[in-house]
């Protein structure tokens, strides 16, 4: 089976570099023919060139012995250098800095001893240039991506989609921030350089010899895999060191299942600027903020007025729905267990923290706990006061009628049963494009993903459903009455105002959303974006033609 598709995907480079259709399936010929070869082409003109290597390296991350990571380190082959900056000692990714309108190629060259291909999450990019399972490389081979930053400014991600073992690699390491930036943006006077920083939240466990534990047995397939502790930026026990003044901090949940209820331990709001796509039109204040896996918020934070040494910690506060409880649908408040949860129990009995607990119930860190993410120390005073401007962007807002199927919603019904996760009752598999998955070029199509809204049985889980291409938008969110007590610990937290790649989809609820279709025909994916979820197979292809 393996062997197989391994055989295809070469005959394929081989074909495909003289500029053949490689493989026939009906259809998508089109999509597949042309400018995808294994070299750079002469008559694309980039602006920025870059090389990206990935390698497995030991690095220091814990006290004591060095741990085995899956790292990627690049160099500027031409262009501004500040587009790759690499973390050094850091099993993230580099962050690669773009800006828009420019022609980017980058040389990914594959060094591990498997399969492996990149993702770029959020982008507006070519279907061949997407990064979809089926373009992996091996080791020793290289892959050109070539393309044109036609994203606004804001903070994207990018991160291994090998074929069944996407979980694995990001989890090793395959993963990191993209930053796009343009002139309607720099016009703001945002906080910039030091003032302007990630926030990448990802949750790891490691055994005995500080090497990273992983494990995808049923129960992580089913709930997802959860780490024993929080890294902030690559880091354990975060703590970063700022100025008694505003920054823009860039949020990008980077864990494979985790969704953290962000929150401050005191009860002042958060101020969110930018989501997946880009600024907002104007800040909004939420109580707590939700962020689900692959989602990207900006926030804006002010820690003026802040005495030296105070230090300010940043917490996930608890949720219901993503536990044991929730999966069992409509359950969350059994048993006098209201307002706790799984969650709840499973901290305050500790016992499950040790080893046994690892990666089963998230160790001392269950999913939809109260727990620390890092803490922020102010380290510096400075006088230098910044203003939050009150406009930030304008958004063209969609509206239903704004779809080309108004009144004829494509409806993506999620569900979890007999040890799978379904999108409309189907599991991903290479060519297998299905009528209603075939969208067509230049439109903009309602689209609404079904978590249990109309009842039915299965288990209920959350699941932050990504779309490939280009941002949507949200136009409305309905939850079955059954699941409102469990929805109500989230609800105030999801900031719908704005463009999204990536959306939560909570037990009980139907999500509508109306996303373009624009410029680009060929393969396009979309998924839950809980990663051991789409390595099971929650995972489609769509059609663009
Ligand atoms: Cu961030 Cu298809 O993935
Ligand atoms: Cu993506
Ligand atoms: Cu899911």
């Amino acid at each position: 089976m393996k062997k197989i598709q391994k055989i295809n995907r070469r005959k394929f480079l081989q074909y495909s570099a003289f500029g053949a259709v490689a493989v026939s399936f009906p259809g998508i010929t089109n999509s597949m023919s042309s400018n995808w070869k294994g070299t750079a082409t002469a008559d694309f003109h980039p602006d920025v060139e870059i090389e990206l290597n990935m390698r497995a390296v030991k690095i220091p991350i814990l006290d004591g012995p060095q741990t085995l990571v899956w790292k990627i380190t690049g160099d500027v082959l031409s262009g501004p250098k500040d587009t790759v900056v690499n973390l050094v000692d850091n099993y993230l990714a580099p962050i690669l800095n773009f800006r828009k309108g420019q022609k980017v190629r980058i040389f990914l060259r594959n060094y591990l001893p498997a399969q492996s291909i990149l993702h770029w999450h959020g982008l507006h990019v070519p279907a061949k240039m997407d990064g979809n399972p089926m373009y992996a490389i091996d080791q020793g081979e290289t892959f050109v991506y070539e393309f044109e930053i036609l994203n606004r400014a804001g903070t994207y991600f990018y991160h291994s989609h090998t074929h069944g073992v996407t979980a694995k690699q990001v989890y090793s390491g395959l993963a990191g921030m993209l930053i796009v930036r343009d002139r309607e943006e720099q016009a703001l006077g945002l906080p910039t350089g030091e003032y302007d920083l990630p926030l990448v939240l990802q949750d790891r466990s490691f055994d005995q010899q500080n090497q990273l534990h992983y494990s995808n047995h049923m129960m992580q397939r089913m709930r997802g895999f959860l780490g024993e502790q929080i890294f902030v930026n690559g880091r354990p026990d975060f703590v970063m060191p700022v100025a008694s003044t505003a920054y823009r901090f860039r949020v990008l949940n980077g864990s494979n299942s985790r969704i953290y209820k962000l929150g401050w331990g005191r009860s002042f709001p958060i101020t969110v600027i930018g989501t997946d796509g880009g600024l907002l039109e104007k800040p909004v204040k939420v109580p707590y903020l939700m962020v689900a896996p692959g989602e990207r918020y900006d926030i804006w934070v002010d820690f003026s007025g802040r005495k030296a040494d105070d230090q300010i910690t940043l917490k996930s506060l608890p949720f219901e729905g993503g536990s044991m409880m929730g999966m069992m649908g409509g359950m969350g408040r059994m048993g006098g267990m209201g307002g706790m949860g799984m969650g709840g129990m499973m901290g305050r009995r500790g016992g499950m923290g040790g080893r046994m607990g690892m990666g089963m119930m998230g160790g001392s860190l269950p999913l939809g706990g109260d727990y620390p993410l890092m803490r922020f120390k102010i380290t510096k005073q400075v006088s230098q006061k910044a203003v939050l401007p009150s406009k930030l962007s304008t958004i063209n807002k969609f509206r239903e009628q704004d779809a080309d199927n108004v009144g004829n919603a494509r409806r993506i019904t999620l569900s979890m049963r007999h040890m799978s996760a379904l999108l409309n009752g189907r599991s991903y598999r290479m060519h297998d494009i299905r009528a209603d998955e075939i969208m067509p070029l230049n439109s903009k199509q309602l689209i609404s993903f079904n978590n249990g809204y109309y009842g039915g049985h299965g288990m209920s889980m959350p699941h932050p459903m990504h779309m490939h291409g280009e941002q949507f938008q949200i136009i409305e969110r309905k939850v079955n009455p059954r699941f409102e007590s469990t929805y109500e610990t989230v609800s105030q937290g999801l900031v719908s105002q704005g463009w999204q790649d990536t959306v939560l989809v909570m037990p009980g609820e139907e999500v509508s959303i109306v996303k373009p279709f624009n410029d680009f025909t060929g393969i396009f994916m979309y998924h839950c974006h809980n990663l051991e979820h789409e390595d099971m197979g929650m995972m489609r292809d769509l059609l663009v033609k």
